[in-house]
Order: C-alpha cells, then structure tokens, then sequence
C-alpha cells in the first residue's frame, strides 16, 4: 500500500493506473477506522481494480463548539488495518494540503434546502464542509466508483444530489449499516460513550425498530410514532435531537402514501451525539397503489 501526503503525487500514481485501464474505487473517511469503515473498503475492493482511501479529519465540517480537536487520530493503527484489507493507496493529507488558499476564502459547494433539516438543523455549515471537501476529494481522486456509509442518511443522499446537480462522473454506492453486538451503529464516536451510558445507548436503534414494527403493522399516524419515540429516549436519559419518518428519497416527512420510508433519530448522550437510520419498503401500500393505477 501506497501512503500519499500530497494531491500531485496521488494524482500521478491514479493516473498511471487509470491509463492501464484499470477502474478506481474510493472511500473518503477521516480516520478512526472501524469495521463500518472496513466493509467499505471491501466494497469497494470486490468492485473496482485499485482501492483508494482517505483519511482527513475535514475541519471545515466542524462547528465552534463541536469536536474536531478531540476526534480520534489513530493513523499507524488505521494504516495497518487498511494494508490488510488489500488497500492500494492511502491518501493522509494535512490542512494546507486541502485548503492550501485557507479555510475562509475556500470555494464551497452547498447543496441547499435538503441540508437545512435534520441534522443541518442541529449542526448549521456541517453539510457545506462536507459536499466542499466530497467534491474536491473527488476531483483529486476522479474515482469511478464512490462508497458511503448508509449510516450517514442524509450525508450520502446530499452527495448523491451534489453528484447528479453538479454532472460529476462517478457512481456513488451506498453500504449497509455495520453494528455492535447489541445494534449500536458503529461510529468514531462511540468512543466518546461512558461506561455508564454504553449499555443503554443501544435504545436508539430499538425505538427506530419499534416505529419500523409499527408501521409495517399498519400504524400511519407518524406524528404520535415520532412523539413517543422520542419519549422513549428521554425516559432512557438522553435527550433527543430527533426521530422523523422520512420519504427515503426526497427526506420530505413522509406522507401516508410513500412506500419507501426511512426512520431516522438522532440523540444526545454526555459525551456523544449518536444518529441511526432505518429504511423500509411497505409492499402492501405499493400493491394497492399499483393496483389503483392499473384501474385508472
Ligand atoms: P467518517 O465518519 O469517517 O465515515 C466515513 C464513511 O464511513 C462514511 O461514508 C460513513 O457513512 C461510513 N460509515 C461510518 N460508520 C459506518 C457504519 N457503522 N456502517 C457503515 N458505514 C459507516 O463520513 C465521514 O467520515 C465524512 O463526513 C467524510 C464523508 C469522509 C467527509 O469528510
């Protein structure tokens, strides 16, 4: 595996490649590798020729008062992991390497309205800094295939429509939700958990289990789902930031009619914040819709 420092120098090796006609696979990360991560480089390695992953604590993503200089460093371990996973070029930037203009006079790429609900609501600018440094890792790395994480819903349905608004030539690929023992997503941020909280941490995923069950059983009063969902979360001592019923597509609160929904909750812990996300097709609505259409 190839450990790179600089875009010329990645740049050159892609290319050498690229002109071999070999496809480039690319998994953007910043680091802390877990088995989440890991699926997606094994994604990526069964897809394409040559794997390409990044680790880049992105600062421009990270609120004042959020935790980019706390987030977990850990680049001889997450080098060691990659190597074995039969990564083929690591790419390990700093800062200047990045941003070499500075942060505040760097050219943004913002996807609008659909990044100021959910968790843009709750961390203003975090969807600007991402699709800025997705769409320049793209440029640097120029991949055919991109891999995201599903467990970041809304971070890869706003790369999807950065990708299709702005005409960039990649497929980006979704993968599933890698899970602890008891459910809990994987994340860096799990890390942050306290012994204390660990054990009951795992409610976030069981209530968006429960409004799954709910619904597949009929429920459509998604406003009560979402009300007592949220109870849930504060009786087990978190607070909640939210749980929605979403139109999986177009994350619109979901109306009574869509067939593809996805539950999505986010909560605070002490030293946390945790989001989680369950999608689902409801097969009898799509019957009986097909079923009206074929009558008209
Ligand atoms: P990071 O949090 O390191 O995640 C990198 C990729 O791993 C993302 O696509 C994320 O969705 C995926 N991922 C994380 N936990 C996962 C899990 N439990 N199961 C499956 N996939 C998981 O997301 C970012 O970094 C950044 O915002 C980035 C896209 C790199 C831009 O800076």
């Amino acid at each position: 595996m190839n450990i790179y420092h600089t875009v010329s120098g990645l740049r050159s090796d892609i290319r050498a490649r690229r002109l071999n006609g070999e496809s480039i696979g690319f998994v953007p990360t910043m680091g802390n590798l877990h088995e989440g991560h890991l699926q997606l480089v094994r994604q990526a390695k069964a897809q394409c020729d040559v794997v390409v992953v990044s680790i880049f604590v992105n600062p421009l993503q990270f609120g004042l008062n959020e935790d980019w200089e706390k987030y977990p460093r850990t680049f001889q371990d997450d080098a060691k992991k990659l190597e074995t996973e039969g990564c083929d070029f690591l790419f390990h930037p700093d800062e200047n390497e990045i941003y070499p203009n500075g942060m505040a006079d760097q050219t943004r790429v913002v996807v609008p309205t659909m990044t100021d609900i959910l968790c843009g609501a709750s961390r203003p600018g975090h969807f600007e800094g991402v699709t800025t440094v997705v769409s320049k890792l793209l440029h640097i790395v120029q991949p055919d295939t991109a891999i995201f994480g599903i467990k970041d819903y809304q971070q890869l349905a706003v790369i999807r429509r950065m990708v299709e608004d702005l005409c960039i030539p990649v497929d980006i690929i979704g993968a599933p939700i890698a899970r602890d023992f008891d459910g809990l997503a994987l994340s860096s941020r799990n890390g942050y958990l306290g012994e204390d909280e660990r054990p009951r941490v795992k409610v976030l995923y069981e209530v968006l289990c429960w409004c799954r069950d709910q619904i597949e059983n009929g429920e459509r009063d998604f406003t009560t789902l979402e009300i007592q969902a949220d109870k849930t979360l504060e009786n087990s001592g978190f607070r909640t930031d939210y749980v929605s019923i979403r139109n999986s597509k177009t994350l619109e609160p979901a109306a009574h009619d869509d067939n593809q929904l996805t539950i999505l909750g986010a909560m605070f812990t002490k030293g946390a914040r945790l989001i989680d996300n369950i999608s689902l097709t409801l097969g009898e609505v799509n019957a009986l819709t097909q079923q009206a259409e074929a009558k008209k």
